[in-house]
């Protein structure tokens, strides 16, 4: 089955193929436009998505070395995500379905980020035999999930202000570094020292406020950013520019450590002994490093996906389909898009 994936909910375009439960093609274009702003400006996406898509798709299909006849099945991103660059890839997604006669399959982005760690494992060994926890970790979202072998999940814990790439972006700006700043700190860390600077880890066992942590999944980090801000106003120029490595390790660090802690503390208390993380910041070497030395001491299996998978992309789009329709889920007609997502109030959800 050739399964075609679109996705546009951001400031990726990207179309992918998958063949039977393998990826095909994935093409992805990265929107540059938005360097100068420090964030993404939503109109200039949708006139870039919209400039960019059929491009893309011609692109995606022809590396799978097929024809657009050849596809059994299309699937886009319905949401969440900034609701006219959605409009762009679902509008165009449902037309050529409606062309070429084909199932269309709605998809929602940050479930799509959920079964990322398990992109071309094929439709039918999507995931661990049992109940997984997911830590979903993006740009937008900071959710803590437990998801069923039904592709039920229930959303434990989510951020109550930030995101976590959305800290990484934030402090990174104040460092003065090019936005998306998580993959600068990333590389910067490397070479720094994490203890150089504590900086608070809110809702945790290492925050002052006891006990608040126990047994809560959710996260803050508009203290972190508060705390970075404060902090770096007392320094010289010349010594934040000495210790640019050693600060973005601590900041990493300080987001890192709150992630492990929750991921492994909700695994715990549901006797849950498998884990999967995704989303761009799942890319993080010093978050992946960290997860798995910390699950290997607790006896959990870590599922991480390749880094390519863990930014927007449609691989994911097209796989969590293939996902669905193995599990007998009927294509859908879908005529809107989805701004937000429907879990946030963090009701149960059926996928
Ligand atoms: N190596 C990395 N280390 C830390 N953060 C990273 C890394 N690579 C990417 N990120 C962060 O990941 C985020 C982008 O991830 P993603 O593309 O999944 O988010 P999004 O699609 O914009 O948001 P959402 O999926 O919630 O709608 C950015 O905040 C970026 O800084
Ligand atoms: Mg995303």
């Amino acid at each position: 089955m050739n399964i075609l994936g679109i996705e546009s909910s951001c400031d990726e375009t990207s179309a992918a193929v998958l063949c039977d439960g393998q990826v095909c093609s994935n093409v992805i274009s990265s929107q540059r436009c938005h360097a100068a702003f420090g964030g993404v400006v939503p109109e200039l996406a949708s006139r870039e998505h919209e400039r960019l898509i059929v491009s893309i798709t011609d692109d995606a299909v022809t590396e799978a070395n097929i024809t657009k006849n050849e596809l059994d099945v299309i699937a886009a991103t319905a949401g969440p995500g900034l609701i006219g660059a959605v409009m762009v890839g679902l509008c165009f997604a449902q037309g050529m379905a409606y062309a070429l006669g084909l199932p269309f399959i709605p998809v929602n982005h940050i479930e799509a980020h959920i079964f990322s760690p398990f992109i071309n494992e094929g439709a039918g060994h999507h995931s661990p035999d049992n109940s997984f926890i997911s830590l979903t970790v993006s740009g937008g979202h900071t959710l803590l999930s437990v998801v069923a072998q039904d592709l039920s999940y229930e959303v434990i814990g989510r951020t109550l202000d930030d995101a976590a790439g959305e800290a990484f972006d934030k402090t990174g700006k104040m460092l003065g570094l090019p936005y998306p700043a998580g993959p600068v700190i990333d590389k910067l860390a490397e070479q720094g020292d994490p203890a150089f600077h504590k900086f608070p880890r809110a809702l945790t066992s290492q925050s002052q406020t006891s006990k608040s942590y126990l047994n809560n999944f959710d996260f803050s980090f508009s203290g972190l950013k508060t705390s970075v801000l404060t902090w770096l106003q007392k320094q010289t120029p010349e010594f934040r520019e000495l210790h640019l490595p050693d600060i973005a390790a601590s900041i990493q660090w300080a987001i890192v450590s709150v992630l492990v802690e929750k991921t492994i503390s909700a695994a715990q208390s549901r006797g849950i002994k498998s884990v999967a993380i995704a989303g761009g910041v799942s890319a993080n070497s010093g978050l992946r490093k960290a997860m798995q030395d910390a699950c290997n001491k607790n006896g959990i299996t870590l599922y991480l996906p390749g880094k390519i998978y863990s930014t927007d992309n449609a691989a994911m789009i097209a796989t969590l389909a293939a996902v669905k329709l193995s599990r007998g889920m009927k294509a859908e007609r879908c005529y809107n898009v989805a701004p937000y997502a429907s879990f946030a109030a963090g009701a149960h959800r059926k996928a």
